[in-house]
């Protein structure tokens, strides 16, 4: 998957004759899933139609600051966009525009949005050799550099005064592979290493029966997905479930009972930064797995059970730099019980879910949950989507990285 999928893009395209190439650009843009807003300069307009603009990015493409034709005049909040984006493109920028973004000569909507503009900034400048290479332009590259907007460098080929030489805009396909690369290499957990348990374990009573439990899965394969696309490499080693990953930055274990799951965890964990305990694994194992399908046959029937191996807590045993968060399913004595955890387990944060609040727990969308690090701080979440919680799990990976 992209890493522009979902993205926010606001694409400025400024008059010059690369211009034609925006609509090819657009295209790749949706294809990747991004959603995209044009701003077009007046200029610009000459060289590439607005309506096709528009077509192709499935949006209203935004040229001035209200729109004159329209009977009741619809204002463009320059600043609204500006905040909509989650990153801004410029291009083509011509040596007019990058001037213009240099000194802030706000004399139409892209330049008014490009001030208003919080997000990662990219150019990709086209114009004719004598012009990239002129003083100016260099200054204007280098004000631009320095106000921490991104050169997306042009190419060499044949220009459209006829000469040939440094200056064409790049071509959409290297627009595209560059700002995945540079987006990819700026993900806050790019080069992190995370294992990830999830789902339920199985733990057989003979060939055709076992103890298991409710758990979906959801939670952890939802952690592992966000993790990915966040950068993190992420070792997934999951109990029973119906989840799949698209993700090639997650590698799944499948495993069924508690033993195979602590066995696959101790065989990578001394390779990881992080690892995330979200499965429900069994606490109690039949003592004896039949061989054969145990028959029925008097009224009572009584399985022996044993403990299996607490998976987090020997983790915590040998833990040296890597940040260790459990889960803790609570039912009373919530905030006691998760404490003792954090302690018996020796983690860094744990994650306390209480069956006691409607919206979560097993089988649902939605969780509630409480943080509780090391050091005690209590940190009670609205209930949310599954999803949104794995995302505020990864920002407390985040933060503790930061730290550092
Ligand atoms: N856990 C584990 N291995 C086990 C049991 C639990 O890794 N054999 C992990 C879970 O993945 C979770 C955390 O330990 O991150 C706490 O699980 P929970 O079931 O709440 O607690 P237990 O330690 O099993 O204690 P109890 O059931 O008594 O509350």
């Amino acid at each position: 998957m992209s890493v522009l999928n979902g993205k926010k893009i606001l694409l400025g395209v400024s008059g010059g004759i690369a211009a034609y190439k925006t609509a090819s650009l657009v295209r790749l843009f949706i294809k990747a899933g991004a959603h995209i807003q044009v701003i077009m300069t007046p200029a610009s307009k000459d060289f590439v139609t607005p309506l096709t603009l528009s077509t192709l990015s499935k949006n209203p493409v935004h040229s001035t600051f209200f729109n004159q034709d329209d009977e009741d005049a619809v204002w463009n909040n320059h600043v609204e966009l500006g905040l909509w984006a989650d990153l801004m493109l410029i291009a083509p920028a011509t040596a007019n525009t990058l001037s213009k973004m240099a000194t802030g000569n706000c004399d139409n909507l892209l330049i008014a949005t490009y001030l208003s503009a919080k997000c990662p900034v990219y150019f990709a400048p086209a114009m004719d050799l004598d012009m990239y290479k002129h003083p100016s332009t260099l200054s204007s590259f280098a004000a631009l550099k320095q106000f921490g907007n991104v050169m997306i460098p042009a190419e060499s080929g044949e220009l459209a005064s006829g000469l040939s030489g440094e200056g064409r805009m790049a071509e959409p396909e290297n627009i595209i592979a560059f700002l995945e690369a540079d987006l990819e290499s700026k993900l806050p957990l790019k080069g992190k290493k995370i294992l990830i348990t999830a789902g339920p374990t199985y733990e057989a009573i003979d060939p055709v029966r076992f103890i298991g439990n409710h758990s979906s899965g959801k939670m952890g394969f939802d952690i592992a997905n966000e993790a990915a696309k966040l950068g993190a490499q992420v070792i997934l080693v999951a109990g029973p479930t119906h989840f799949k990953v698209k993700n090639s930055l997650v590698e799944v274990v499948n495993v069924v009972s508690a033993q195979e799951m602590y066995d696959a965890c101790h065989s990578c964990y001394n390779q990881v930064d992080v690892a995330i305990a979200a499965a429900a694994v069994a606490d109690y194992r039949p003592k004896v797995v039949a061989s054969q399908k145990i028959k029925k046959a008097a009224d009572e029937f009584t399985i022996e059970l044993e403990k299996t191996k607490d998976i987090l807590a020997s983790l915590g045993v040998i833990k040296k730099d890597q940040f260790l968060i459990g889960f803790a399913l609570e039912t009373e004595n919530e905030i006691e019980n998760a404490k003792l955890k954090i302690q018996k387990k020796n983690l860094d944060l744990i994650v306390l879910n209480s069956l006691q609040d409607e919206g979560a727990g097993f089988k649902k969308e939605t969780n509630k949950v409480t943080f509780i690090d090391k050091d005690f701080k209590i940190e009670p979440m609205e209930l949310k989507s599954k999803e949104s919680v794995a995302v505020d799990i990864l920002n407390k990976v985040i933060s503790h990285f930061s730290k550092l």
